[in-house]
């Protein structure tokens, strides 16, 4: 029997266009461009602003054009998984928000809690599905309103979010190119360093919550730089070693996007090469669950159908992991 894989076969993404730069944000805390580019390299991030829109809205916008792109209709759709942490409220789940928004019906939709690794999560679930042979279409749609959540008179966290929204649809293929392998984990110890604090059942919002500011991201940095360098490094290294993927036969590694620091960091422990690495944290800041589907809406027209892709990501939680994936068509052809 033919084995069936799961292939990303599009990609679509969304901004939302009020741009928020280092300059802005030098007058609102005690900070400088230079110091966010040395320590972080983001230059811009971009914030939805518009009153009354949501997650769902910039999801929703992302899905709309991976259906345009891909000429997919909605009741094509198998069901879709929204990964996020910035969810429109605590229920309904934003999946269910984007499916009625994009016109996706009469199908089961979820979303994933995993942070920045949220997308990796999801999309290792989406090919689970299409690989049992009972799904032929889903849409993972990573989005996070991360502006909802950042405390902007925090300096050390109030640079590195932004709002974004990317999504991939995923068809079963018979051909030998989609997912190959994946190494996903994590260690719930690791929720002390980064979390938000009220909000949930064990805190729910009061006026003391607010008052203390505790409905916004916390992060211990140095101790999640650490840690996000160590783990991404060594699964993406062990992924590598166990597919006889040699750096160069690496084509792209698509890393979450936290910092520049941490990007060249883990590139240079797998012995790749800048240009092998997908980049644009400059201009997007942050935008947990939609970084890595971002990078790849940015660099989908330099992608070819074969290429070897390494996703890679760390996130609250902790969460971590990596994908390998052969790209399963050509990109310069959508344009
Ligand atoms: O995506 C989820 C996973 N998250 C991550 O991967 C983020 C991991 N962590 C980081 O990216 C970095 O730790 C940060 C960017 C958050 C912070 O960079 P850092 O190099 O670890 O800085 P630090 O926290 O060690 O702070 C160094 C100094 C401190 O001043 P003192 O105590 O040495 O006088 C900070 O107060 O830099 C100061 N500082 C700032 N200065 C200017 C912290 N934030 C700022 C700022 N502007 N925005």
């Amino acid at each position: 029997m033919t084995m069936i894989r799961a292939a990303i076969t599009g990609v679509g993404g969304y901004v939302p266009e009020d741009v928020l730069d280092n300059f802005e944000l030098s007058k609102m805390v005690d900070t400088s461009d230079d110091w966010i580019m040395q320590r972080i390299g983001i230059k811009e991030r971009r914030i939805l602003k518009e009153k009354g829109k949501a997650t769902s809205d910039l999801g929703a916008k992302a899905v709309e054009q991976l259906f345009e792109k891909t000429g997919t209709t909605p009741d094509e759709i198998d069901f879709l998984i929204c990964p996020t942490i910035t969810s429109d409220m605590a229920f309904p789940a934003t999946a269910n928000l984007i499916a009625h928004k994009v016109g996706i019906k009469n199908v089961f939709n979820f979303d994933i809690s995993a942070a920045c690794s949220g997308f990796l999560f999801a999309l290792e679930t989406a090919c689970r599905f299409i690989e049992s042979g009972g799904y032929k279409k889903i849409v993972v749609v990573g989005a996070d309103m991360m502006s909802s959540i950042t405390d902007y008179t925090d300096r050390t966290t109030c640079p590195l979010f932004g709002d974004g929204a990317g999504a991939v649809l995923l068809e079963a293929t018979n051909e030998d190119f989609g997912i190959i392998d994946r190494i996903l984990s994590v260690d719930g110890s690791g929720e002390k360093y980064l979390h938000m604090k009220a909000g949930g059942s064990l805190k729910p919002p009061s006026h003391e919550t607010i008052d203390s500011r505790e409905h916004f991201v916390y992060q211990e940095g140095q101790a999640v730089f650490k840690v996000a360098v160590s783990n991404m490094a060594d699964v993406s290294v062990e992924i590598m070693k166990r597919n006889n993927l040699s750096p160069d036969e690496l084509t792209w590694l698509v890393p979450h996007q936290a910092n520049m620091r941490i990007i060249e960091a883990v590139a240079r422990r797998m012995n790749i090469s800048k240009e092998q690495v997908m980049i644009n944290i400059h201009k997007f800041g942050n935008t947990t669950a939609a970084t890595i589907p971002l990078c790849l809406w940015d660099y989908e027209h330099m992608l070819k159908k074969g290429d070897n892709l390494i996703l890679t990501a760390f996130g609250g939680g902790f969460t971590w992991g990596s994908i390998y994936l052969k790209w399963a068509y050509d990109g310069s052809k959508i344009y």
